[in-house]
């Protein structure tokens, strides 16, 4: 433990009293920021923007500590609410005892039995979208893949698209990024009151959405209907006394569902657009996974069964998750109390972020950290080590606070990658993997364009 001269821990080091600077540099850089922070204090560094004090950390040690040893005094620093788009808590907000309940409620939203017809309707449509590529055109690959991704998660969500465009996805998710922004700002309570243009737009998306979601509640409660999507679970498993959870009306069920929907749709596609571009960079890689693809049997379509059956799609989704983390700045913390971490002080309100692009890169946790080697995943010990707390792989973090959605989107991830690679290849048209935006949370701040190309056939890959 870290003493200070009177006998208190001291706090991390860090850019003393620079608020206004720190906040410019994180404002036009932020990964440029969290890597200078890094670079010039190790494994953890506070900082201050006016308002707000902050405490990231860079060591899987200290990751277990935050996300794990003191989980009941350092939750999630979430939101509470959406400026009313979504007036319910929602999972990732809720604490204790409360968190537990609705947990084991939705763990079972994809449990083996369910994800059974879930994989079924990914193999549906990922094939159904493959037909729209023809060699030799260009497409925005971003396009395509959120296009897919957001059909795919409404279905699972509410059994069916309803024809939803999904352009009404964005305003959705935009109120949730802002949500994060506006929540670490001193002045919160005045900003959620103003009529801020993109919570109008945000609204006015949500009603756009809602008679989807309130027919899929109405349909859940039809005993004729099969029941499959994710609605169905929770309206059933709380109505027939299945679950320890209830839910007030069908307004908190709604709000439950979009605030799924809004964490599940673009980090698969962020993952997916990387992967396609490293796998573009590495031909090894590439074939190898064409190879695999190759061995589900005959030229019919994938289906649901076969995703079991493709580790290798599985560990080109890890790797390009490992590169480029999906969650980057979400993943923050906040001090219900005061508290140390890697023996240095950390006060009440405290901001703690935990940094998965630094971690997921660091040398003396990974061999060729920037590397992309999807083989790293087929093999121990990282396989067996994905529920270790101390392992250096945030990925869908760990327990008490793993992703709840993780099965759904391996699925989603493998069926496109592995679906992709029977067919087609896509290649970059430039040299330079795509930009993201580092205050977007990760996503993509423009369009991303591959060309698509015939798989060859002539050349057959031999099965390993
Ligand atoms: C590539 C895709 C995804 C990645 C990388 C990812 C990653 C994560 C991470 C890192 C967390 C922990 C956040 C924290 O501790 O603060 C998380 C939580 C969560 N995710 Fe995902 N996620 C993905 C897709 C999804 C999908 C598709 C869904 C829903 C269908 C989903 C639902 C959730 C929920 C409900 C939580 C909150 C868990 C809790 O607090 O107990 N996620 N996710």
């Amino acid at each position: 433990m870290q003493r200070s001269t009177n006998g208190n821990p001291p706090p991390p080091p860090g850019p003393k009293g620079q608020g206004f600077q720190n906040m410019r540099r994180l404002a036009g850089d932020l990964n440029g920021f969290i890597d200078s922070l890094h670079d010039e204090y190790g494994d953890i560094a506070s900082y201050e923007v006016p308002g707000a004090r902050f405490c990231a950390v860079f060591s899987a040690e200290l990751m277990k500590e935050v996300m794990v040893d003191k989980e009941p005094i350092l939750p999630p620093a979430y939101p509470w609410m959406h400026f009313d788009i979504v007036k319910s808590p929602g999972l990732a907000r809720w604490r204790g005892a409360d968190h537990k309940r609705l947990t084991t409620l939705l763990v079972d939203a994809f449990n083996d039995a369910r994800m059974g017809p879930i994989c079924e309707m990914l193999a549906e449509q990922t094939t159904a979208h493959l037909e729209r590529f023809r060699p030799g055109e260009t497409v925005d690959v971003v396009d395509e893949f959120e296009r897919l991704s957001w059909k795919e998660t409404l279905t699972a969500l509410f059994g069916t698209d309803g024809d939803m465009h999904r352009e009404l996805g964005r305003p959705l998710l935009k109120s949730v990024k802002m949500g994060f922004i506006v929540e670490a700002l001193p002045a919160k309570g005045l900003i959620e009151r103003l009529p801020l243009p993109f919570v109008r737009r945000a609204n006015k998306a949500a009603k756009e959405l809602d008679p989807l979601a309130y027919s899929a509640i109405r349909r859940a409660r039809d005993p004729d209907h099969a029941g499959d999507d994710v609605v169905s679970h929770l309206v059933r498993a709380t109505e027939e006394g299945r679950a320890d959870w209830t839910y007030g009306n069908d307004r908190e069920i709604r709000d439950e569902a979009y605030a799924l929907l809004f964490g599940a749709y673009e980090p698969p596609v962020v993952v997916i657009v990387n992967a396609l571009h490293y796998l573009a960079l590495n031909p090894a890689a590439r074939e190898a996974l064409e190879r695999e693809a190759d061995t589900l049997p005959g030229d019919r379509p994938i289906s649901g069964a076969d995703l079991e059956r493709l580790p290798y799609a599985r560990a080109v989704a890890l790797e390009s998750l490992r590169l480029h983390p999906v969650a980057e700045p979400l993943v923050g913390r906040i001090a219900l109390e005061d508290t140390t971490l890697g023996g240095y002080s950390v006060p009440k309100g405290t901001r703690v972020q935990v940094s998965p692009r630094i971690l997921q890169s660091r040398p003396e946790y990974w061999e060729e950290p920037n590397e992309f080697q999807p083989e790293r995943w087929l093999s121990d010990p990282h396989e067996s080590q994905l529920g270790c707390p101390a392992h250096p792989f945030l990925g869908f973090n760990k327990e008490p606070r793993h992703c709840r959605g993780a099965r759904f989107a391996t699925a989603l991830m493998v069926c496109a990658l592995a679906g992709l690679a029977r067919r087609f290849r896509f290649e970059p048209v430039g040299d330079a993997l795509p930009k993201r935006a580092g205050t977007d949370f990760g996503a993509f701040p423009g369009p991303v364009l591959m060309r698509v190309e015939e798989r060859p056939r002539s050349r057959a890959i031999p099965n390993p």
